[in-house]
């Protein structure tokens, strides 16, 4: 609910507006928060007719600058370009450099820049070590976005799921898999803490308190097959048998492949401890019964 989010935020200086590039899964719970919070948000997605669409942003076309007029807030949920550049800055840098009062400047990023610690635990101190393509090309984009001068804030985001996006989809579609890799855990945030993380770190951020790197992420790291036999159990559904990593590794997408082979455990507190943000979904357990909730 976006109550539960929205009860737990300060509100926002009046007048506020974001701008959100990427309106996607995330881009548009923290669209839908910011806008309950009084904020003027204006979202991008790469066609006009796409849901929630405010705007057109596909780095093609030109960007009028009224888009940024009175703009106090910058958010970019786009992963970068094929080539490593981040399309906004590639595009858009000279526009959101002469935008006056720009307060603050989010990029989601990826908890893939640490690359593999096999199963230890990983915070903003940690140097990134990615080793993926793709987030060899997220870490370059960090550092393009920390270049910049602008008031920026990386936020790094390790799997995303919520309703629509979470163990129930495969279940309920007879795709899940079962895969047991032994010491392999993943870390993961619900949408509504991302959304409310962002509108969290906005208002301290005005403060004084704005750490230029911040890792968004639950408090229990967890293998698949725990969080694959609450969905079951929570849907009444039977479990698929398990099939050892090295058979399911055979046919699996190269994509799918490179997530199984890092394993790291991604520390929040930072976000949750020194900052103090409460979590709403602290651990797969409240989230997940969160998605089923919501299912049709
Ligand atoms: N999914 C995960 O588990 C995960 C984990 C860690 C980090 N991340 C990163 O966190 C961010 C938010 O994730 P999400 O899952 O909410 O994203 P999402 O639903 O995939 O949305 C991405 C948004 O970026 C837009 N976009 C993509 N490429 C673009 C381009 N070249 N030019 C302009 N717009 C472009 C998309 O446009 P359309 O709306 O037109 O499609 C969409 O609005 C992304 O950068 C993602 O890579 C994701």
């Amino acid at each position: 609910m976006i109550e539960d989010i929205v009860k737990r935020l300060d509100p926002m200086p009046s007048k506020s507006k974001l701008i959100i590039f990427g309106g996607g899964y995330s881009g548009q719970r923290i669209a839908s928060v910011g806008r309950r919070l009084g904020v003027k948000v204006l979202c991008s997605r790469r066609k006009k007719d796409s849901k929630g669409a405010d705007f057109v942003f596909n780095n093609d076309e030109e960007l009028s600058n009224d888009i940024f007029e009175g703009a106090t807030h910058v958010l970019s949920c786009i992963p970068p370009l094929m080539n490593g550049k981040d399309p906004v800055l590639r595009k858009l840098k000279t526009q959101l450099l002469n935008v006056k009062n720009l307060k603050w400047v989010g990029y989601l990023s990826t908890t893939g820049v640490y690359g593999d610690k096999k199963g230890a635990w990983v915070d903003e101190n940690t140097t990134p070590n990615p080793q993926q393509e793709r987030s060899i090309r997220r870490l370059s984009c960090e550092k393009e976005w920390l270049a910049t001068k602008l008031p920026i804030q990386i936020l790094r985001l390790p799997g995303i799921y919520g309703p629509g996006r979470s163990a129930f989809e495969s279940l309920l579609n007879g795709t899940t898999k079962m895969i047991d890799k032994p010491g392999q855990v993943f870390s993961r945030i619900h949408v509504d803490d991302i959304a409310g993380a962002v509108l969290f770190l906005i208002n301290l951020y005005s403060q004084g308190n704005n750490p230029s790197v911040v890792n968004l992420a639950d408090n229990l790291p967890t293998n698949n097959l725990k969080v694959i036999t609450l969905a079951a159990k929570l849907a009444k559904k039977s479990l698929p048998s398990t099939i050892p990593f090295e058979i399911a590794q055979k046919t699996m997408s190269p994509m799918a492949l490179s997530f199984w082979q890092e394993n790291r455990k991604v520390d929040n507190h930072l976000l949750c401890k020194k900052l103090g943000y409460s979590l709403i979904y602290p651990d797969f357990r409240s989230g997940l019964k969160n998605c089923f909730s919501q299912l049709q």
